[in-house]
């Protein structure tokens, strides 16, 4: 005990984590080289970087998930040589994972107080409690609801109350906003804000730059797993940050508007299910296609329905003019369909196989001949996508699950673009990616495109809707209630619509 308020005394109380040149390796990547960090008292830290920089194991490893191989960890004026999870929860640091650390076959009340209903009063106590936790947040999902029935932004929700209820110093939220809609996203900033005042800290990762302007008090910039700069907000310049994350300086953010529409080679009638009312529209060859609505107004469903993914009767498509019966994915993928999905954990990646395995799934069949797979064929492919969308991986053959997460949205987006589709649709495309690497996904959409196919792009980033769109759609309550050229709208027409 001596030890350590020597220690606290030595170390300056302003901060309530102090991260001094912490390494850790993984196999063939050093993910942190001396990483020094000091997050202040009820301030908002803002850490951004490119997929990989190391952000998500500086974070893995202050909650006790990864052992550091160096450095020196000070958490509330006390050295952490050693943590578990549980330790560092009980310690006062909680983390909302970038990916999901819920348990789908329990509901939400019991994941909130996991491990925990005594302390709450048992189950009725579990579900008021976590009632009152979602509606601080301003979310009203009933609480006894299955986490397996719920949206990833629900999700989300649920991990943000989780992580409130634990009564934090320090809360690190690793892409906390990725799929909120913007009055979600509200309601997460003035809780921020809220907490702040408490004199908690936040540790808030993200890649949407607009949102580190607007919430955080200060910024730590990381590049392959090192820290370039650490700065008070208001020193920093949008241009400058971006220049630090990326290593180099980029123009622009979004290449030229593709300008390829040709003939119509898809056209869907009479789609309603219990939450679409008469969803028709058509698709031209070389068109992107933006679909804008909040979360939740229907925008996953009418693509899921194009996919054959849901069972859905009575609606009618077309494709190059002529009836086309698409029952369920096969179906589409025959018709020359492909999907990147929103939710890749569940609905696309095998996050035990490699990176190869996972980027050629989709046309594995072309190249069997005899029963046998062309090796060579597989490994060409792979790499290719690796290069082109520079996904940052020590080889073809590592396992998806060590990747980053940025790195492993890549690999879907690589397999649909393999299978060189009539149309693709992208569902959230450049979530979680880091703003050098959407650029590379922009270009590669022009490509597509360019190259005679169709793109229907679903979005929450509404600048990025507007900037690589043909014609944009507005779903707002399972309708569609609008449709406009990106080049003539303004974003505040189009929010109208979207709102209703
Ligand atoms: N368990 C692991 N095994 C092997 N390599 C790993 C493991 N976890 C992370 N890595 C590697 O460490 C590096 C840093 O990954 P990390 O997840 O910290 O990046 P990040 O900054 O969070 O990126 P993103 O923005 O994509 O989430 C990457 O090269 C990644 O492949
Ligand atoms: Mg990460």
């Amino acid at each position: 005990m001596k030890g350590m308020k020597t220690i606290m005394n030595e170390r300056d109380s302003t901060f309530i984590l102090q991260v001094e040149n912490v390494c850790k390796s993984f196999p063939g990547v050093k993910a942190l080289d001396k990483v020094t960090i000091q997050v202040q008292r009820g301030v908002v830290h803002g850490i951004v970087g490119e997929n990989g920089a190391g952000k998500s194991t500086l974070m893995k490893i202050l909650s006790g998930v990864y052992t550091k191989d160096e450095g020196e960890i000070i958490f509330d004026g006390e050295i952490v040589e050693h943590t578990t999870p549980i330790q560092s929860l009980a310690r006062g640091l909680s983390i909302i994972y970038q990916e999901f650390n819920l348990v789908n076959t329990m509901s939400v009340g019991e994941n909130i107080f996991l491990g925990r209903f005594k302390e709450v009063k048992g189950m009725k106590g579990t579900h008021e409690k976590a009632k009152k936790l979602l509606e601080q947040i301003g979310c009203s999902i009933d609480t006894h609801t299955m986490v397996s029935e719920l949206s990833v932004s629900q999700k989300q929700m649920v991990e943000i109350a989780k992580a409130l209820s634990f009564h934090s110093k320090l809360i690190i939220m690793d892409e906390p906003s990725s799929s909120l809609t913007n009055d979600e996203l509200k309601g997460l900033y003035k809780i921020i804000n809220d907490l702040k005042k408490e004199g908690i800290s936040i540790i808030y990762i993200s890649h949407k730059l607009d949102e580190i302007f607007e919430l955080c008090d200060t910024v730590t910039i990381m590049r392959d797993g090192s820290v370039v700069d650490t700065k008070p907000i208001a020193e920093l310049e949008r241009e400058e940050m971006i220049t630090k994350m990326v290593g180099r300086t980029i123009e622009k953010e979004y290449p030229e508007r593709p300008d390829c529409v040709g003939e119509k080679i898809f056209e869907i009638q009479n789609l309603n299910t219990k939450k679409l009312h008469d969803i028709h529209f058509s698709l031209h060859r070389g068109e992107i296609l933006g679909l804008v609505g909040l979360v939740g107004a229907g925008r996953t469903e009418i693509i899921r329905a194009i996919f054959g993914a849901d069972k859905v009767k009575g609606h009618e498509i077309w494709m190059s003019e002529k009836p086309t019966k698409i029952r369920d994915p096969r179906d589409a993928i025959a018709a020359g369909i492909a999907l990147v999905p929103e939710d890749r954990k569940l609905q696309g990646l095998i996050l035990s196989q490699s990176v190869e395995t996972n980027i050629v799934l989709a046309v594995l069949k072309k190249y069997v001949k005899f029963g046998f797979l062309d090796k060579s064929v597989k490994k060409q492919i792979a790499e290719k996508h690796v290069e082109a969308l520079t996904i940052k991986t020590p080889g073809i053959k590592t396992k998806v699950i060590n990747l980053s997460g940025g790195n492993q949205q890549k690999c879907i987006v690589g397999r649909w673009m393999e299978t060189k589709p009539e149309i693709l649709i992208m569902d959230e495309p450049t979530r979680g990616i880091d703003v050098g690497a959407k650029y590379e996904i922009y270009l590669l959409m022009k490509k597509i495109v360019e190259s005679g196919s169709s793109i229907i792009l679903i979005s929450s980033e509404l600048p990025e809707v507007l900037n690589m769109s043909n014609r944009i759609l507005t779903i707002c309550d399972g309708k569609i209630s609008g449709e406009f050229n990106p080049e003539e709208v303004s974003v505040q027409s189009i929010m109208e619509r979207v709102l209703g």
